[in-house]
């Protein structure tokens, strides 16, 4: 079956996570990716956190999937011919270094266009333009600046940064839609364009709601639905919220029957305001229906602590699966708190791609996340990741090099 980009090539200049989970998504929506990396080094995520010694780490492989590997040394004369050929036959250029490093590559915005006008060339930086810009980031750096961490967390403690990676993973997916769009707008234009993700936008946007709150406080002193209300105080800021929802349903985390002894017998409750009677039903408070205190969302929210109290202890009488399977015969939204154990041990995650076993010819068999998003016209196969330069043969053959050439370029260290 054809896939969704096929004949659309990726120069693949990216290290560490953000760039490569973007041109991860685009190998797997069937774009040829060649990744350019350090001959003896690679991608410094190669020997980062390895699990088994000398194979590349997991870092790596879960990011790289689908891709095909050139060792090329950009800074040697050579190697950048290598790389300008490189230039003339893709269609994208993706790169993720601190700022300025393509430019010092000799690889400016101007230079590349003069390769080749209709090359899209897409950056994830960790600021915009601005005081920061200059910068080198890492994902919590991102989750700081962008608003993730002074919103999470509890009222009494410090910011907390987020297990979600949507400082590096989050603005690889920004990326992706941008350099999607840009290649559709060459399509008319026939010209390509800059296309840049600053890691601390990507997390903002994630983060869209809290800029809401910040606007609602700043207006009323105030917010509801959020834990401080009614008898902590609001600061200037938005607080932080512990587990409250972020939406205009209120939620809770609520300890399920042995959260004593399993850190996440959990679950998250919502008391959806359409299925308020069920609740009252299922937790055996009838009389809550009706009662002038908790009859509408309105009245609720003064009593929100004690309302998801009282929830707790039923839901502590189940465990989490229990709890889940009666409130979803109920139409109530809830949610078990999953440990990474049991998300890797789900059989329907499996089924449908979603976790992958993968086999590696060092590190034997190895579970990853597959594509999260499914196209129906254009499935998705998990193919490992390449070992260190091991295509670079393969791709110096597509761009016109004999083998003696590509001889005399590995013995100058160019390639
Ligand atoms: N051949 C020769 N040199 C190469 C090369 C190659 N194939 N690939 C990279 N290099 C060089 C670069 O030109 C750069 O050299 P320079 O500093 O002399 O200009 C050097 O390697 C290092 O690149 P850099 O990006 O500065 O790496 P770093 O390890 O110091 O910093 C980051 C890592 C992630 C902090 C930085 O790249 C960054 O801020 N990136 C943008 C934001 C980002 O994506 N952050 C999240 C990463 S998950």
């Amino acid at each position: 079956m054809s896939k969704a980009l096929d004949g659309v090539r990726i120069l693949d200049f990216t290290h560490v996570q953000s760039g490569p989970t973007c041109t991860q998504l685009l190998a797997w929506f069937g774009a040829d990716v060649i990744k350019v990396e350090r001959a003896g080094a690679g991608d410094i995520t190669r020997e980062q956190l390895r699990d088994i010694p000398d194979a590349d780490s997991l870092y790596f492989t879960m990011l790289n999937h689908n891709k095909r590997s050139i060792t090329i040394d950009t800074k040697n004369p050579e190697g950048k011919k290598v790389l300008e050929s490189l230039v003339k036959k893709c269609d994208v250029l993706v790169e993720n270094f601190a700022p300025g490093a393509l430019d010092r590559m000799g690889f400016t915005w101007e230079r590349i266009q003069e390769l080749n006008p209709k090359m899209i060339v897409a950056s994830v930086k960790g600021f915009g333009p601005g005081p920061y810009e200059d910068c080198k980031v890492y994902e919590n750096v991102a989750q700081c600046a962008g608003g993730a961490a002074s919103t999470t967390g509890f009222d009494d403690g410090p910011p907390v940064v987020s297990g979600a990676q949507i400082g590096d993973s989050g603005t690889g997916l920004h990326l992706a839609l941008g350099i999607v769009t840009a290649l559709y707008q060459r399509n008319a234009t026939g010209r390509g364009q800059k296309v840049l993700a600053a890691m601390q936008d990507g997390v903002l946007n994630l983060c869209r709601v809290k800029l809401r709150d910040q606007q609602r406080l700043e207006r009323t002193g105030t917010m509801k639905e959020y834990p401080q209300y009614p008898n902590g105080t609001f600061g200037e800021a938005v607080p932080r919220a512990g587990n409250a929802s972020g939406g205009g349903q209120p939620g809770w985390i609520l300890k399920c029957k042995g959260w004593e002894t399993d850190p996440n017998a959990y679950i998250y409750f919502i008391t959806q305001a359409p299925v308020w009677g069920e609740i009252c039903k299922v937790i055996g408070k009838e009389e809550w229906i009706d009662h002038p205190d908790f009859r509408t969302p309105a009245a609720r929210l003064p009593h929100l602590k004690g309302i998801f109290a009282e929830i707790e202890q039923w839901t502590m009488t189940k465990t989490k699966f229990e709890a889940m399977e009666i409130l979803n015969q109920h139409d109530i939204p809830c949610g078990p708190i999953l440990s990474m154990k049991e998300i890797a041990e789900d059989p329907s995650l499996r089924k449908t791609g979603t976790i992958v076993e993968v086999d590696h010819p060092v590190r034997g068999k190895y579970l990853t996340v597959g594509n999260p998003i499914k196209l129906s016209d254009s499935p998705t196969d998990v193919v490992r990741s390449p070992l260190l330069g091991e295509h670079t043969d393969e791709v110096m053959a597509e761009l016109g090099y004999s083998p003696d050439q590509v001889a005399t370029l590995r013995s100058l260290g160019a390639i």
